[in-house]
């Protein structure tokens, strides 16, 4: 019988691994089965790390040399080095070796948007498709470490793309297609990519995406693109620049079925990705060859606690870095059979989800809160009538996950599945705090315990002194490196030491508030930065304000994370309007100005960026010396205004009091 305490506060809660996960009858033996299993493998991968790691590599991992050194290096300098002499290839972890030994295995079941085209895609298919996608870019000019852009649906296509550039060691530099043209134009500059391999067009929850056009739009300001490669999604007519676009089929057509993965060393780059920090520069976050992958094995090893057999579905998408380690490296490096999806929770139905489950008898299903707090609201009969016995792990990452929303998952496992609250980032390149599903009692709401390697503490963010103890708060950080943690930031290491390691010296700072409860469970409080996290997606203040004020009415701006019951987070914008532009609330001009403004986030960022409120101010509230106050701002959309604390250092008090009348009548 299942407990309930969902009486009890989140963190008296404590409901223990599931019976039906250790009956031997029923479920493969999870690779940690107790507490005890976990706590002395944590402290082995703590006090002998090397020893620990180096046998994970080897276990793990095909090196055609193997490595002589296991770590060098670390958070002082900022100078981490892991796997040191050893050469392998990704791609040919994640395929060669499987299409080997099991050709005909399933490695991609790709659900497309619409849920009666799926389809399947072997080992021995995929490594005929790597290989000739990696031909191709090698006869275009594409070497050892040059960057490719990737801006694409999520189609087989985007799979094969970056397995392709990994084969031959050229780095990828994925941007979620979600972005718009000008996001997209800045983050193939930054990398200076001279290949894109993009679609026709995306389909997602019936909807078309113009995404070649897109890249059109982007590529008109990008004079080293050479080459863009146009995978056909939709088949429609897109127009298709002389000598610069070819049809990604055509030119993989051209190219044999197998060519020998270029040999790496494990610190060689394997891949960019762009994500957002509290500046307006997104930065290029760079991750190397063996320790990311390391990184991603073991996590779907132990996490998800992967058994052969196992179908395993991650619902990110590829453009994220949950795709990446998720739908990609980690299931594919150990041989499973990934799901790709397409489609989002709500097409054609809100039993999308538990439909695709039943049909591929899927055992790992990985989603977002956002995502189970949209469906939790649709209500329970979209859940009931479907087989769902596959399934033995459920996992959650992206942001906190509240306890309604937990318990309401938990519930879709029926007791018999274990609850991954899976804590990381796109820098820390897998799971960094995480229950193993066959050890950790869970807590709902706690990203419970850290990972094997992770030696974390939470800090006093004033003195930068560790808490000790339990019953703290503070600022999350790790004290030594593991080894898939990023290595610097394209082009700019100065800013990775500034942005990690800097501010708390010799630790690695996450940017996240934590608390570390009476039994020793992680609390994850969300950002302390100046980064708003929408749906799982991060964004930073200053991104979105340096897009507001490109608008020629807009002197000003202050954007905030506002809570939101379905995307946790949602942006507010406080827009401060040029001299001589009259604001009547409620007043056609007014409103078209806010629209305009929302219009001008999509275009310089994308949808998914956009504010959910644009309040159109004179003044904004900051100090004498000039600095703005967004903790007012918050407190006064989280209709805190009566704790606003103490106001008397702003250059003017009453701006706060037009700021709440404002908000109020909004
Ligand atoms: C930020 C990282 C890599 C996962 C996808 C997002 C938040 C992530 C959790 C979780 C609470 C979480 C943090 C983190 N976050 N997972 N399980 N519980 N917060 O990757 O875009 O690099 O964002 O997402 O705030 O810093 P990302």
């Amino acid at each position: 019988m299942m407990a309930d305490h969902s009486e009890l506060p989140a963190e008296e809660q404590l409901y223990p691994v599931p019976a039906h996960l250790l009956d031997a009858s029923q479920c493969p033996k999870p690779w940690v089965s107790s507490l005890e299993q976990y706590k002395e493998m944590h402290r082995q991968s703590i006090e002998n790390p090397d020893e620990f790691f180096g046998k994970e590599a080897t276990e793990l991992l095909s090196w055609t040399t193997p490595f002589h050194k296991v770590h060098h290096g670390g958070l002082q300098h900022g100078d981490i080095a892991w796997f040191l002499g050893g050469q392998l290839n990704a791609s040919y972890n994640c395929v060669d070796r499987h299409a080997m030994s099991n050709p005909d295995k399933i490695a991609i079941i790709y659900e497309a948007d619409e849920p009666n085209q799926s389809e399947n895609i072997t080992y021995g298919e995929l490594l005929r498709r790597v290989c000739q996608l990696a031909g191709a870019l090698r006869a275009r000019g594409i070497r050892k470490g040059d960057t490719v852009a990737i801006y694409m649906p999520m189609i087989p296509e985007a799979v094969v793309a970056l397995l392709a550039c990994t084969r031959i060691g050229a780095l990828h530099s994925v941007v979620f297609a979600g972005f718009s043209a000008e996001a997209l134009r800045d983050r193939v500059q930054d990398a200076s990519s001279r290949v894109v391999l993009t679609a026709d067009q995306g389909k997602r929850g019936g909807k078309t995406i113009e995404t070649k056009r897109i890249v059109d739009d982007a590529l008109k300001s990008c004079p080293l693109v050479e080459t863009v490669l146009v995978a056909q999604r939709t088949g429609a007519q897109v127009p298709m620049k002389e000598g610069r676009d070819f049809w990604l089929a055509d030119e993989c057509s051209k190219q044999p079925g197998y060519i020998d993965p270029e040999p790496m060393h494990s610190e060689d780059p394997m891949f960019l990705l762009y994500t957002s920090g509290s500046t307006g520069q997104p930065k290029g976050v760079m991750h190397t060859t063996a320790g990311y992958l390391l990184g991603a094995a073991m996590t779907v090893k132990y996490v998800f606690d992967y058994h052969p057999g196992d179908i395993f579905a991650c619902m990110a998408d590829v453009g994220w870095i949950t795709g990446h380690t998720y739908i990609v490296y980690g299931p594919l490096s150990l041989g499973a059979t990934s799901v790709l999806f397409e489609s989002i929770p709500t097409y054609p139905t809100p039993a999308r989800y538990w439909e695709m489950i039943a049909k591929h008898k899927i055992t790992q299903f990985y989603t977002a809160p956002t995502a189970i707090r949209a469906l939790r609201r649709l209500g329970d009969d979209w859940t009931k009538g479907h087989d769902l016995s596959s399934l033995r792990i459920l996992g959650t990452v992206g942001e906190p996950i509240n306890p309604e929303a937990w318990h309401w998952y938990n519930d879709i496992g029926q007791g018999k599945c274990a609850v991954v609250d899976t804590y990381w980032q796109t820098e820390t390149g897998s799971h960094i705090i995480t229950p193993l599903p066959g050890a950790i009692a869970t807590k709902p709401g706690s990203a419970t315990v850290p990972f094997f390697g992770i030696d974390l503490a939470i800090l006093d963010p004033v003195t930068g002194k560790e808490l000790e103890g339990n019953n703290v708060t503070g600022v999350l950080v790790v004290k030594r490196d593991w080894p898939s943690i990023a290595r610097t930031i394209y082009g700019n290491h100065q800013r990775f030491l500034e942005t990690y390691l800097k501010p708390y010296h010799g630790y690695y700072f996450t940017g996240d508030g934590a608390t570390r409860d009476k039994d020793g469970y992680i609390w994850i409080r969300g950002r302390v930065d100046d980064v708003i996290n929408v749906s799982g997606h991060r964004l930073s203040t200053a991104e979105i304000e340096s897009a507001l004020i490109m608008h020629h009415a807009v002197a000003e701006t202050a954007v905030i994370g506002a809570n939101d019951d379905v995307t946790g987070q949602c942006i507010h914008a406080f827009v401060c309007v040029k001299p001589g532009i009259s604001i009547i609330p409620g007043h056609a001009s007014t409103l078209d100005l806010s629209k305009e403004l929302v219009l001008q986030v999509r275009k310089v960022i994308g949808p998914f960026a956009a504010p959910k409120k644009i309040y159109l101010v004179e003044d904004l509230p900051k100090t004498r010396s000039g600095k703005l106050m967004r903790r007012i701002l918050r407190k006064i959309v989280a209709g805190e205004s009566d704790s606003l604390g103490d106001i008397s250092t702003l250059a003017d008090p009453s701006v706060v009091e037009v700021l709440i009348q404002r908000v109020a009548k909004s």
